[in-house]
């Protein structure tokens, strides 16, 4: 007896392949994936030919900072630095209750649109940690439809205040997953790369993983990731360590840029570049030609290095137009980084589902095989193309072997005789 059968399914795989099968769950598992599954089950659902993808994971966002757009201020200018100013306003008046509240409606807002594997930063730089506090009782409370990683992240820099070292330790203490930084921000280069050594010190007394905010900034000479790197290859740990954004990477000459490819291809790192935002926040002091302000995506995929796509922000001081829908971060990805190639466009689908999970280490319970926790998602497509290209409308999800969310997608009647 399963528990749930998912009947006429078009099972997306890893290997691009796709097979008509249906999927039957017993015990919150993937129990049996065959073309036709014959048993009694308590609860059986017509998927109707839709796409069976593993579920999107969402790799870099700030929830401790969602659902902010506008409070106090609105960031006028755009640029990053008015957002760090903004949300320094906005923090001085956090409580436990305002960031779990505006976390959990966020965590919602994408689990009905399929996201079930969350990676979000929690800023400690205030010395009250209430934003990690907040994010830490949020894991737990949505842990039995989500999983939820939190990283300590240092918005201020880890030496831009004397406090703020000792902040982040005892984060780590409290038992943030990921230890974060901000190199680039720290108020000298020599701070930069103070911290990221200190960052992988610390990961390794506290056995985490490190999550590194990464030269987000237009400046060609922010060359914090060759620092990273350096850190990954000597101590082995490249695989657990993410540079997100990296987006002085787009700005680098290309002489130095190619020399730091072959670094990078040596490590494991894993990259997270997030399109939405940066491809609005980069290049405000541009003129003409404006730069993308977005990492070397199709490169650093082009030369087999795991590279992830995220929101980072939804409806906060950086970005106010965010939804939560990692179809929108793919869509615009390829667009930004002009991957329109079959195999491009594919490979923008796995950098919101596969690279994801790798980035955040939880390959062990991702992807729809027999054995592994059911979390998949049906979408109204019939291959990646089509979901990427429709944003297609995600009618099922399903979490830990039980129906979490479904939604209709929006249906048009012609009215007009005329042809
Ligand atoms: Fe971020």
């Amino acid at each position: 007896m399963f528990d749930l059968l998912l009947r006429q399914c078009r099972l997306l795989q890893s290997d691009r392949t796709i097979a008509e099968v249906d999927i039957a769950i017993k015990n919150q598992v993937i129990a049996e994936i065959a073309p036709t599954i014959n048993a009694n089950t308590r609860l059986e659902l017509d998927m109707q030919g839709h796409l069976i993808s593993p579920p999107f994971v969402e790799s870099h966002i700030h929830l401790d900072s969602a659902l902010t757009a506008g409070q106090h201020r609105w960031n006028q200018s755009g640029t990053l630095f008015e957002g760090i100013e903004i949300w320094r306003e906005r923090k001085q008046n956090l409580s436990l209750e305002d960031v779990k509240r505006r976390a959990i409606a966020t965590l919602k807002q994408q689990a009905i649109q399929g996201v079930l594997f969350v990676r979000s930063h929690a800023d400690v730089s205030e010395a009250s940690l209430t934003a990690l506090q907040a994010l830490l009782e949020v894991r737990e409370q949505v842990k039995d439809w989500m999983t939820l990683q939190v990283v300590a992240f240092p918005q201020d820099g880890l030496y831009g205040s004397p406090q703020n070292e000792a902040l982040m330790e005892k984060a780590l203490e409290m038992g943030a997953d990921c230890i974060g930084g901000i190199p680039h921000y720290e108020l000298t280069r020599e701070d930069g790369v103070k911290s990221v050594h200190r960052i992988f010190e610390l990961a390794q007394k506290y056995d985490r993983l490190i999550d590194i905010h990464c030269d987000e900034i237009d400046d060609d000479q922010s060359r914090f990731l060759e620092v990273v790197a350096a850190c990954a290859l000597r101590t082995g740990m490249g695989a657990r360590v993410a540079a997100s954004h990296t987006t002085a990477f787009g700005s680098y000459n290309n002489a130095y840029a190619t020399k730091l490819l072959g670094f990078l291809r040596r490590t494991e790192l894993n990259f997270i570049a997030n399109p939405l935002i940066n491809i609005t926040l980069q290049g405000r002091t541009d003129t003409y030609p404006k730069r993308r302000g977005v990492t070397r995506v199709k490169e650093l995929w082009q030369q087999g290095m795991n590279v992830s796509f995220g929101h980072d922000c939804v409806q906060d001081p950086w970005y106010s137009l965010g939804t939560g829908n990692m179809l929108d971060v793919a869509f615009m990805g390829l667009h930004v980084c002009q991957m329109t190639g079959t195999a491009e466009i594919d490979a923008c689908y796995d950098m919101v589902t596969w690279n994801g999970a790798k980035t955040l280490q939880v390959e062990d319970q991702y992807g729809i095989e027999i054995g592994k926790p059911a979390n998949l998602i049906a979408l109204n497509a019939q291959d990646r193309y089509d979901a990427l290209r429709c944003r297609a409308t995600v009618h099922y999800v399903i979490s830990q072997g039980k129906l979490l969310a479904r939604t209709e997608a929006p249906r048009t009647t012609w009215h007009c005789d005329r042809e």
